[in-house]
């Protein structure tokens, strides 16, 4: 390591995951120096090609076609390898290793050919090798299976592994569109490979299928010796039959294991999922991996599988990892958090929402404009309104919805309709939950 005040990154492959990384290292960097007490220095990166527009520019001169030259840089310390492809990125990575330096990856073809080479040969030579990035981009799935699920062994683990095909299959479902349409989209947004039969043929899920396999049971599945199917068998007429089956078909990876005689089984292939399933129901470019584990039951994680930032943000957190590592930073050992930026508790006024109210009030004239009228004086806007009796004693209930208003005002009104004459006992106040306010 140089400087002890910074660590330099180099990136292989500067397309979109390389991009994402670096962008996200400098936008960020002040953050990463307050986690991490050095400042992380995204340095030089390797192209194909020299000349090609790239949406995140950076100095021509940190920009070179020879990853070797990245890696034998003795100022640079650590490594990202998000060339894609086996041969040269192994030979990349294992000269890495040989010289010291830790490689974090997305690239899940390499790691399921050569993943027990290549986790001995960082062990021996004491370096870290990190590739959250390569199952389901930005789901951290890897630290999951890891660590949070430990104490687990695994019957069965599922989901969606390829964000391309997910997303083309959605897109036929929802609009009709045509498969080569929609592969155009996918392309223009950056989730496909660069060998696109890759996606398309299932075999881009597979390597992830093998990986996950190999977290959960310690067995590395050869390729060859497992069904793979890909999507482009499906048509709309498929999709739609599913549908009234109540399915979905999703291209799934699945793996199995028999307890009782410790079989394991990994397949990638199109079927139908029931709706009842959170896997049904993951859409677009979302992966969602279903984990039924012996002690916690089943866990569904899902989130953007594919595209820029959300597999550079996966890229990043295996950096801060690694460094956290080399420095000797237990990941528990901060409890107190480290934010960017200050952040300030919200005021009451701040926190909008629509609410329900549920009123009992006399069933008399005029007692439902009251209770308008007290509402639109601490300006909250009715959405909906019903009444029905309460059976023999004079009483009704009324349920109303408010449209957009905030804490502050719905507090001051229901203090208003307490006292309101007519109004019987304390108003029932719940929130509507909105998770995309912004839509209003
Ligand atoms: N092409 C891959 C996908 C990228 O669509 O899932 C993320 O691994």
């Amino acid at each position: 390591m140089n400087d002890t005040s910074t660590i330099k990154v180099g990136i292989l492959g500067f397309g979109t995951v390389g991009q994402g990384t670096w962008k996200h290292l400098e936008e960020n960097a002040d953050f990463w120096e307050k986690i991490l007490g050095v400042r992380l220095i995204p340095s030089r990166a390797s192209v194909r090609t020299l000349d090609k527009e790239r949406k995140v520019r950076i100095p021509s001169d940190l920009l070179t076609t020879d990853s070797q030259s990245i890696v034998d840089d003795p100022d640079i310390d650590l490594l990202c390898e998000l060339i894609g492809g086996i041969e040269e990125a192994k030979r990349l990575t294992l000269q890495a290793f040989s010289l010291g330096k830790s490689v974090v990856t997305a690239n899940k073809a390499l790691i399921c050919e050569h993943g027990e080479e290549l986790f001995q040969a960082a062990e021996a030579a004491g370096v870290h090798y990190a590739f959250e990035a390569s199952v389901a981009g930005g789901i951290p799935i890897i630290k999951v299976l890891r660590e949070s699920l430990v104490a687990n062994e695994f019957p069965l683990i599922y989901g969606i592994l390829n964000g391309t095909s997910n997303y083309i299959l959605t897109r036929m479902e929802n609009e009709g569109a045509s498969f080569d349409s929609v592969l155009d989209d996918a392309r223009e947004l950056g989730y496909v490979e660069a060998d696109e039969a890759l996606d398309l043929d299932g075999v881009d899920a597979a390597h992830k299928a093998v990986i996950l396999a190999y977290l959960a049971h310690g067995l590395w599945v050869d390729l060859k010796d497992i069904t793979v199917e890909g999507i482009s068998k499906i048509s709309n007429e498929d999709l739609n039959a599913a549908l009234k089956l109540g399915c979905k078909i999703k291209l799934i990876g699945v793996i199995r294991r028999n307890f009782d005689n410790n079989h394991v089984s990994v397949g990638v292939y199109p079927a139908l999922v029931p709706m009842a399933e959170i896997i049904a129901r993951t859409d677009g470019v979302y992966n969602g991996i279903s984990l039924t584990g012996s002690v916690v039951g089943t866990v569904v994680l899902t989130g953007r599988g594919a595209g820029q930032d959300p597999t550079a943000g996966s890229v990043i957190s295996d950096l801060v990892d690694v460094v956290k590592g080399i420095k000797g930073i237990s990941a528990s050992s901060k409890l107190v958090h480290v934010s960017p930026n200050q952040c300030l508790p919200a005021q009451a006024i701040e926190i909008e929402g629509c609410y329900y109210l549920r009123l009992s009030v006399y069933d008399k004239p005029g007692q439902l404009a009251k209770v308008a009228e007290c509402l639109a004086d601490h300006e909250v806007s009715l959405a909906t309104v019903s009444q029905s009796p309460q059976g023999e004693n004079e009483l009704a209930s009324i349920i109303l919805t408010t449209h957009q208003t905030n804490e502050h005002s719905i507090a001051r009104a229901i203090e208003s309709l307490e006292g309101l004459d007519g109004v019987r006992g304390k108003p029932v106040l719940f929130r509507m939950f909105d998770p995309n306010p912004e839509k209003e």
